[in-house]
């Protein structure tokens, strides 16, 4: 591996990254003052007015008027009318400096013309589905399987939640074993048995609203880089039945909000060997945004299964997928091949020619302008730029990056440990201050995940970068 084929230039010091999460929620929160905090949402009854009404009306027939997580925003959602680049607009015509792009898909930039141009060819050739198969459906199998060698298979599904709820079934189908391990704290989406110990390590079922207890039953936790945990659990499973699967999220806990060691994976893929496991990475995020070949290339780790997701169809619908070994793909059904020994996963407008063109289009011109490794670029100047605000404003807060992908730590929702006496205060508490810290990097003019989590892609030239760092730095010497 060259650290020049991926987005990472250097592995964050997983240790001190811990002890400083340990320390910041350790101290009462640092809001924003409330005379500044009071000017920020002005901003938005000022500025945003087209946003409330329109947004106001949709929650009389949106639960909660959005319909993601993503776009819930304090004190109310934007709505976006443009996106391009860098850079998104709302109905307002106020323009904003997009580090949340959509999640994490979109790493040549918002609504890239090199690849709608080419997707727009295919809709007005077949439309965005037919049922049937179509060329691109090949192509982008080609294209993965060329950058992710251990990908010798693909198959194509909607979203990255499908993704794992395939791979798992995939795995449990093969080594007839039903306990499924993962890491606490990370996403896996929102199927039945994936919601456990879901956002914060040790919060089992918590989170596991409308799901039954027998759906979770063969689902099972380790602490984030807890290793001896890892065989404990895969020793006491293998008088109980075996373990299907350990699934994780190669650079840690929701997109590293929980950082991993460096060797975690090496070494978690040692112990599923030993124990006859078979590994899934779940790459939704960072396959294809780390570089070409993905957490597994970067690593140097080979898994079993990889989950695919987001960068998969570069943004366009359709948006998830599982690959690996040819032997554990074989086992996956397509329709009038299935059977009971096969693994059932479909879905009407799964691998659509819209999808897989878009996905096809999106990782070639990815390849061709090197976008992951220029993103991870953006991701280290705007990760030192918010270095140095925060050593000269002298405040507890944290940031650290790898390549792309950014945690700006400055409320500590999700860092928060299960154990703290005081955990539901603290969590209300924390979550309160993150919607005022994500409201006030919007009033500056900069859309961020949930207040903490930024992605940044190829369109983040410096001097949007820098133009992003004197932004934060606005709101970061507005704290109490
Ligand atoms: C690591 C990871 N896995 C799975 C998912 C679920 O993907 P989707 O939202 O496409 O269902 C996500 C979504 O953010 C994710 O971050």
């Amino acid at each position: 591996m060259s650290t020049q084929d991926y987005a990472i230039s250097q592995w964050p010091d997983t240790d001190a990254l811990i002890e400083k999460a340990k320390q910041l929620v350790s101290q009462p929160i640092r809001p924003i003052r409330r005379d500044k905090m009071e000017e920020y949402l002005q901003y938005f009854e000022t500025r945003c007015a087209k946003s409330r009404a329109a947004t106001a009306e949709a929650a009389k027939l949106i639960p909660g008027g959005v319909q993601h997580n993503l776009a819930f925003n304090y004190p109310f959602p934007l709505s976006i009318s443009k996106a391009d680049g860098p850079y998104l607009w709302d109905v307002d015509g106020n323009r904003y400096i997009d580090f949340l792009q959509a999640g994490g898909p979109t790493v040549l930039g918002s609504n890239y013309p090199g690849v709608r141009d080419k997707v727009i060819e295919v809709l007005k050739e077949c439309g965005p589905v037919t049922g049937l198969f179509h060329e691109y459906e090949l192509k982008l199998a080609q294209l993965i399987h060329r950058h992710m060698p251990a990908v010798e298979m693909f198959r194509m599904v909607g979203s990255g939640t499908e993704g794992c709820m395939a791979a798992i079934r995939a795995a449990r189908n093969f080594t007839g074993k039903s306990k499924v391990i993962k890491v606490g704290g990370a996403y896996h989406g929102w199927s039945d048995q994936m919601v456990f110990g879901t956002r914060i390590p040790g919060s089992g079922p918590f989170e596991a609203a409308g799901i039954p207890e027998s759906c979770v039953q063969h689902t099972q936790e380790v602490y984030p880089n807890d290793l001896d945990g890892l065989r404990a659990l895969l020793e006491q499973n293998r008088k109980d039945g075996g373990t299907a699967a350990v699934i994780v999220e190669p650079i840690g806990p929701e997109s590293g909000t929980r950082p991993v060691h460096y060797d975690f994976n090496a070494k978690a893929r040692a112990l599923c060997d030993e124990f006859e496991t078979l590994l899934i990475f779940d790459e939704v995020v960072t396959g294809f945004r780390l570089g070409m070949g993905g957490a597994q290339g970067y690593f140097g780790v080979t898994p079993d299964l990889t989950v695919f997701g987001k960068c998969i169809a570069g943004g366009y619908p359709g948006a998830g997928g599982i690959g690996g070994r040819a032997d554990i793909m074989s086992t996956f059904a397509a329709g009038i091949g299935g059977g009971t020994q096969k693994t059932l996963v479909g879905g009407t407008l799964s691998a659509s020619p819209l999808s897989s063109a878009a996905g096809y289009f999106a990782i070639t011109e990815m390849e061709r302008t090197n976008a992951p490794i220029l993103a991870g670029r953006a991701g280290d100047r705007l990760c030192a730029g918010l270095q140095k605000v925060i050593d000269e404003l002298g405040l507890p807060f944290f940031v650290y990056n790898h390549g792309s992908i950014l945690h700006l730590e400055t409320h500590g929702v999700l860092l928060v440990d299960v154990t703290m006496d005081d955990l539901f205060l603290q969590l209300m508490q924390r979550k309160k201050m993150a919607e005022e810290m994500g409201a006030a990097y919007t009033a500056e003019g900069v859309i961020t995940l949930a207040g903490s989590r930024l992605y940044t892609s190829m369109a983040d030239t410096d001097e949007v970068v820098d133009d992003a760092v004197e932004r934060f730095r606005r709101v970061l010497s507005a704290v109490e």
